[in-house]
């Protein structure tokens, strides 16, 4: 694989990533995806923007791997699937969760059955949502599709629903907006999986502490994974250590998952299907609703759903 343009509004952004590998620059994505010879592109740019840019990228045969969360309404997720599908192009989600060297040794252990049955799940993440902690879109609804929860919290469903390994049932939340801004700063969500385990999720803006934990609570003891404190395994009164932070952990995700992106290009398959990526904003919306309403919500089966939207846009 080769770097053979990078596409920015700001020209100096787009400079600086291409300028080492000596790609073309390109102001407008359009021009880029007509003229500068690529086979698949990476789209990282803000939320609502990821509809257009993966049609326009499907429409000109690239395959893709766009960022989370893959869009701001489900609606667009689907038109997303429906396009690639259509196009025959590969379109894989940037859920980083599942190539990070401390997620990746709790993949393990979970999958070993030393623990048993996965029961309950707890996710606290720390960001900062004051304004002026990040860029200004992340604070417009329209362009972010949300606040702390779709940005940040997409993260702990995506480990959370992964670990747990089922799909969500039913969601109850609480959202604040603290400091002025007009998003979400803060939220906590409370899930029933399919299969009975419980998850609960807090992200706090500007908290006293930061932390990125969770702890997977089994039958035969638990486990916590940050990136922080590693992957430690507890089970009849002793701990262990499975996987020691290491500087270059995130580096070595972000290197996963191209490579995973590189594997699907050769004709395999995603670790992570569009379909939990789609699952992800599912939730997250329906949190938005369970807590303007108060009351829990409940989903319908994700994938039959996912069928069913698309055949009806076939017909449509
Ligand atoms: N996986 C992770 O851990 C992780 C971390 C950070 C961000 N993200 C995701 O990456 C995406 C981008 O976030 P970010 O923090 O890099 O945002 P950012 O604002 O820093 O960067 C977005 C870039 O897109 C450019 N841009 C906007 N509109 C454009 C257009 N029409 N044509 C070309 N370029 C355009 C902007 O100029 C900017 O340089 C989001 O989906 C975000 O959620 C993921």
């Amino acid at each position: 694989m080769e770097l053979a343009a990078v596409c920015d509004l700001r020209p100096e952004a787009a400079e600086r990533v291409a300028s080492p590998w000596g790609a073309s620059v390109y102001g407008d994505y359009l021009a880029m995806f007509r003229d500068a010879g690529l086979n698949a592109v990476i789209i990282n740019t803000p939320h609502a923007l990821h509809l257009e840019m993966v049609l326009a990228a499907a429409d000109h045969g690239l395959h893709v791997l766009v960022e989370k969360p893959m869009a701001t309404t489900v609606a667009d997720c689907d038109r997303m699937i429906q396009a690639c599908r259509e196009a025959g192009v590969s379109l894989v989600i940037g859920q980083i969760q599942h190539f990070l060297p401390e997620k990746l040794a709790a993949e393990d252990v979970l999958a070993s059955g030393e623990l048993g049955r996965v029961l309950m799940i707890r996710d606290y993440r720390t960001t900062d949502y004051r304004p002026g902690t990040r860029p200004d879109w992340f604070f417009s609804e329209t362009m972010a599709g949300g606040g702390a929860l779709m940005n940040i919290g997409g993260h702990c469903l995506d480990r959370s629903i992964w670990f747990g390994g089922a799909p969500v049932e039913s969601v109850s939340a609480s959202t604040i907006k603290r400091f002025g801004v007009p998003v979400e700063t803060d939220g906590a969500i409370a899930l029933t999986l399919k299969n009975g385990v419980h998850v609960s999720i807090s992200v706090v803006s500007d908290a006293a502490q930061r932390l990125d934990e969770i702890l997977v609570v089994c039958e035969s003891g638990t486990l916590s994974c940050s990136p922080h404190h590693g992957t430690l395994v507890r089970s009849d009164g002793v701990t262990r250590t499975v996987w020691e932070p290491q500087p270059e952990d995130i580096q070595e995700g972000f290197f996963l998952q191209l490579q995973d992106f590189v594997t699907v290009l050769d004709g395999g398959a995603p670790k992570v299907g569009v379909e939990h990526a789609r699952h992800i904003v599912e939730v997250v919306l329906a949190s938005y609703e369970a807590a303007g309403s108060g009351h829990a919500v409940a989903l319908l089966d994700s994938a039959k759903q996912l069928s069913a939207g698309l055949a009806l846009t076939d017909v449509g």
